[in-house]
């Protein structure tokens, strides 16, 4: 039997669409593997009732295919589904870990990445890997259709989870096909400066660079209250702020002493606008880790 808890994400962080991603250090799935003559899945935790069990529709049964590895499965969910934390790609990238070790398949941390990713085509159309590279190895990473790189960063964080859903494949609905290129210049601009940020785990700089002109207001508008939440979190001491992922989840970064400050301006703000939410105080942390 092999454990693994496989940490949330974030991605794309602002003005990294679909390239930038950043592995959490709270919340996290938690991925069970036993062999099995035949693959079952059971899952528990959080929104464990919106997720199918069946291995044809569940993110791991695609890992299972291309691992080659028929197992009895238990996925205890910290992550919501439908939060904007990688909750599909936590469960793929623990099952994906806890496999590979379970059956010796020998694979490195980086080739398990597009294994992971199949699973994520299941639940949101398309094989992303900007959630599953950071669940798998940590850090702050960058991922492009050829290659996935990481840094260590400490950066911390909050992330504020209103109790609403938003579906990846609704959000990708709403990602304009065209952008003026006075915006893409912006945007190119800020990923750098981000970039530059997580290799120097300077909160300041990460912040700076968050702003995206193109994708994030299309986005902002599907989660209620996200400008009183954004101008909260500023006014209480963050550096930056974005929608997390495709969204519900809103993602800040500042200061370890401020952090406490911002989670509670959050979290105050998302009351106002009469909307239950629970806030995490993280920060960039560890890949997939066998229990
Ligand atoms: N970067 C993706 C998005 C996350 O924001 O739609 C889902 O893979």
């Amino acid at each position: 039997m092999v454990t693994v808890r496989a940490p949330a994400t974030s991605a794309n962080l602002g003005s990294g669409f679909d390239v930038f991603g950043a592995a959490l250090t709270r919340p996290a799935d938690v991925v069970t593997v036993e062999k099995a003559a035949e693959t079952t899945i059971e899952v528990t935790g959080v929104g464990a009732q919106y997720i199918p069990e069946d291995p044809e529709k569940n993110t791991v049964g695609a890992v299972v295919e291309a691992l080659d590895a028929p197992a009895r499965i238990h996925i205890d969910k910290g992550v919501r589904p439908a939060s904007g934390l990688g909750s599909s790609a936590a469960s793929a990238a623990g099952a994906a870990v806890a496999l590979n070790r379970l059956y010796d398949r020998g694979l490195s941390r980086s080739e398990l990445v597009p294994v992971a990713a199949e699973g994520e085509a299941v639940v949101s159309g398309v094989a992303h890997s900007d959630n599953v590279a950071p669940s798998i190895l940590g850090g702050f990473t960058v991922t492009t259709s050829e290659t996935t790189h990481a840094v260590d960063a400490a950066v911390p964080l909050v992330v504020c989870l209103p109790d609403v859903a938003v579906s990846t494949r609704d959000a990708r609905r709403v990602v304009p096909e065209r952008a003026p290129m006075e915006d893409l210049v912006e945007t190119v601009g800020n990923a750098a400066t981000l970039a530059i940020g997580m290799c120097r785990s300077d909160p300041d700089l990460v912040g700076a660079g968050m702003s995206d002109p193109v994708v994030t207001p299309e986005r902002a508008r599907l989660i209620t209250g996200y400008d009183e939440v954004r101008a909260a979190a500023f006014d209480a001491g963050a550096a930056g702020v974005t929608v997390s992922g495709a969204g519900p989840a809103i993602i800040a970064v500042c200061r370890e002493d401020r952090r406490r400050g911002v989670a509670a301006a959050m979290l105050d703000a998302f009351a106002e606008a009469g909307i239950d939410a629970r806030a995490y105080q993280t920060r960039i942390g560890k890949g997939s880790t066998v229990l």
